[in-house]
């Protein structure tokens, strides 16, 4: 019998936009104070996008990162997958706005699962590489969500942050590379965490503007509950279906919303705090873009070597969860 080939990350890049809005900043914009934010979030500071910066920008200098860390160029790719719920514009996609500006000159799509998006993306990757439809594929998250939030609402406003990660999916040999994926969604409870208007749903208007229904809204205890619930249960069967403990996990790379949740799914999972990678202290929630960005940082920084067991996880709007286990 055959052995299916084995698909893994070749090269991966990050974009953060260099401005820094900290909590002090945002305590002169509404009524809010460094103190609260800390404690309740674990965000000190988060980056924004210059005006006038779109979410390609942004993913242009992770994905070219990302191809020249794989030993690869533009035109080598043969798909881009590029996760994001701040999209350029409706249409076209801003996968396809992203090829153009990298020169690549393969196909290009969307992916909608908000801050699941990019682990999403591995999983679509993974698939294609074994089923040998492709070879190299870009995955992509990433946001420009300053623009959409919406900056009165202290309850919002404080957690979110701009930026983007990228990488390369191809073949990989001797037992590194994904070992298992999962996904799950759950649209009974998309209110709790959307942007309302801009769509078919309710299209843009003079009203729809004035009553902020543009902006993120989000019931935030609700959505704090679902993702300890979430990111408990898919770290679980991820371990299952990588066949895996959970003492054997030696780097969690979880989306990056809030410390008191990673804190929650330490205590319901029993994986140490030390193993799981935190940088929301640094840039906040970046929804798609956040997985990536952790995951580029925790290898950079020597938390990830080679041969290190990895678990992603994350979880999002839809409502979506996600994970993926890889072998460094
Ligand atoms: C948003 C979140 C930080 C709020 O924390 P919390 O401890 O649940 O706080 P509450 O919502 O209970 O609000 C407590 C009080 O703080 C106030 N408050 C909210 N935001 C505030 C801010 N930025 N500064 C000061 N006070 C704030 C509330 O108005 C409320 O006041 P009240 O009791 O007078 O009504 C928390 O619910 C959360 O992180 N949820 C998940 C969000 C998330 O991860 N979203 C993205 C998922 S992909």
């Amino acid at each position: 019998m055959t052995q299916k080939k084995q698909a893994g990350i070749l090269g991966l890049g990050a974009y953060l936009p260099e401005r820094i809005l900290t909590n002090a900043d945002l305590e002169k914009m509404v009524d809010t104070s460094d103190e609260w934010i800390r404690t309740r979030t674990g965000i000190r500071e988060r980056r924004i996008a210059e005006k006038g910066t779109a979410t390609s920008d942004l993913a242009v200098k992770a994905s070219l990162e990302a191809i020249q860390n794989s030993g690869l160029k533009p035109s080598d790719l043969d798909l881009i997958i590029l996760a994001t719920v701040t999209p350029d514009m409706i249409f076209p996609s801003t996968a396809c706005i992203l090829q153009n500006k990298i020169g690549a000159t393969c196909p290009a799509f969307d992916l909608s699962a908000a801050c699941s998006g990019f682990t999403y993306g591995l999983a679509l990757a993974e698939g294609l590489i074994r089923s040998e439809t492709y070879k190299h594929i870009l995955v992509v998250g990433a946001e420009v969500i300053s623009g959409f939030i919406n900056w009165k609402d202290r309850s919002t406003c404080v957690l979110f942050g701009d930026g983007a990660g990228a990488a390369v999916i191809g073949e990989t040999h001797d037992g590194h590379g994904i070992l298992a994926t999962y996904m799950g969604s759950d649209g009974s409870q998309a209110r709790l965490l959307q942007i309302p208007a801009g769509g078919s749903a309710i299209p843009p208007s003079i009203s729809s503007i004035e009553t902020g229904l543009h902006y993120v809204q989000m019931d935030g205890a609700e959505v704090f509950k679902s993702a300890v619930r979430t990111m408990g249960d898919a770290i679980q069967e991820i371990t299952k279906r990588a066949h895996l403990t959970i003492q054997g996990i030696d780097c969690l790379i979880p989306h990056q919303a809030n410390l008191r949740i990673l804190n929650a799914v330490s205590d319901r999972t029993k994986i140490p705090i030390e193993k799981i990678f935190v940088n929301l202290d640094r840039y906040g929630n970046m929804s798609a873009a956040s997985t990536i960005v952790a995951l580029y940082e925790a290898v950079k920084e020597g938390k990830i070597k080679k041969g290190s067991t990895v678990v992603m996880v994350a979880f999002g709007s839809g409502l979506t969860w996600a994970a993926c286990a890889l072998r460094w």
